[in-house]
C-alpha cells in the first residue's frame, strides 16, 4: 500500500474496517496510531536528553485522576543506571540494545505527603489508590508512546522491569508508595515500517450498548486468519526457506499464562505500603 488511508489500516489490524468517514479517512495523526507497532530492533544512535524531556513534558500532559498527578517519569540517563536495569533484563535479548530507557513510575507518596503537609487525614487507604496511581502511569506511558512515534522514534514497553522490583526500587531508590508500573525501550528504529501486530475482530471488542461475550469459534477464526498474514512491514527473508511453525495466538497465550507469572507482585505492593482491600 503506497499512501493507506485510515480505513485501509484499520483493515490491516482487525481484518475489516467500520465505515470510515472521509473527515478521517487521510488523518495523519490517526494512520500514525492504527499504523504503528512495537520496536525491538533500534539504530545505535543515542536519543538526546531534551528529545527525552520534550516527550516526557507532552505525556504528561495525559488526563490524571481527581488531577492527582500520581505519574513520574524516570529517564534512565546514566550509564551505570542503564547497565544496572539492562542487567535484570537479560531474558528480553533486544532490551540490550535499547538506547534510551523510560520509567513509568506510579507515585502515591506525594498524595500521603499532601494530606500530612495540609493537616487532613487519609481515608482512602485501599485498592483503589493503587488502581489509580497505576492507571495514571499506564495513561501516561500511552501518550508518551504516541508522542515517540509521532517524533520518529521507537518503542516498546517492558512490564519485565517489575520481575524483580526489589532490586528496581535500590537501583532507583524508590520510596514507599512509589511503583514502577512499565519501563519502555526507545531508539530510533532499525526497520522504516514498524510491524503491525494484527488485533482481534473489532466486532468481537467494540460494544454497542451491551456486553456480547466471545465464542471459541471466533477465537478459532481469529487465530487462523491471523496464522495466515505474512507479518505487515516484514519483508520475508529468502534465506528463510522453512521458518518454524509457531503455535496459534491463543494456544501460544494459553501456554505462557499457564504458568505463574509475578505471583510476588502484590506481597511487594503491601510491602511498600499500600493496602489492596
Ligand atoms: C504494559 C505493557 C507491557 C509490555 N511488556 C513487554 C515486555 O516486557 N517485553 C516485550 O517485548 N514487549 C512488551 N510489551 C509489548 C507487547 O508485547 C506489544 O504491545 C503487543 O505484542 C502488541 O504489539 P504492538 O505493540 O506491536 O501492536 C508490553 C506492552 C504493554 C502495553
Amino acid at each position: 500500500m503506497s499512501d493507506p488511508t485510515v480505513a485501509d489500516l484499520i483493515a490491516r489490524r482487525f481484518g475489516r474496517a467500520p465505515e470510515v468517514p472521509e473527515a478521517l479517512n487521510h488523518s495523519p495523526a490517526l494512520k500514525g496510531m492504527v499504523g504503528r507497532g512495537s520496536c525491538r530492533r533500534f539504530d545505535p544512535t543515542p536519543v538526546a536528553a531534551e528529545v527525552l524531556e520534550t516527550l516526557a513534558a507532552v505525556a504528561l500532559a495525559a488526563p490524571s485522576k481527581s488531577d492527582l498527578q500520581q505519574c513520574d517519569v524516570l529517564l534512565v540517563t546514566e550509564p551505570e543506571t542503564m547497565a544496572r536495569l539492562k542487567a535484570l533484563l537479560t531474558k528480553q535479548a533486544w532490551v540490550a540494545d535499547t538506547p534510551a530507557l523510560v520509567v513509568f513510575l506510579a507515585n502515591n507518596k506525594r498524595q500521603r505527603q499532601i494530606q500530612q503537609w495540609r493537616g487532613q487525614p487519609f481515608p482512602n487507604d485501599h485498592l483503589d489508590t493503587f488502581f489509580n496511581a497505576s492507571v495514571d502511569a499506564a495513561i501516561v506511558l500511552a501518550f508518551f508512546i504516541a508522542a515517540a512515534e509521532a517524533a520518529g522514534l521507537g518503542c516498546c514497553p517492558i512490564s519485565a522491569i517489575r520481575n524483580a522490583l526489589p532490586e528496581v526500587r535500590d537501583i532507583l531508590e524508590l520510596p514507599d508508595h512509589v511503583f514502577p508500573v512499565v519501563a519502555l525501550g526507545v531508539g530510533y528504529p532499525a526497520h522504516a515500517e514498524p510491524a503491525i501486530s494484527p488485533r482481534l475482530p473489532l466486532h468481537n471488542t467494540v460494544h454497542h450498548d451491551r456486553f456480547v461475550d466471545i465464542t471459541e469459534a471466533d477465537i478459532d477464526a481469529y487465530d487462523h486468519w491471523r496464522a495466515g498474514l505474512t507479518p505487515f512491514g516484514q519483508r520475508p527473508d529468502p534465506a528463510d526457506q522453512a521458518p518454524p511453525a509457531e503455535p496459534l495466538w491463543s494456544e501460544a497465550k494459553a501456554r505462557s499464562y499457564a504458568k505463574a507469572h509475578r505471583a510476588d507482585f502484590g506481597a511487594f505492593i503491601r510491602e511498600i505500603g499500600f493496602k489492596l482491600d
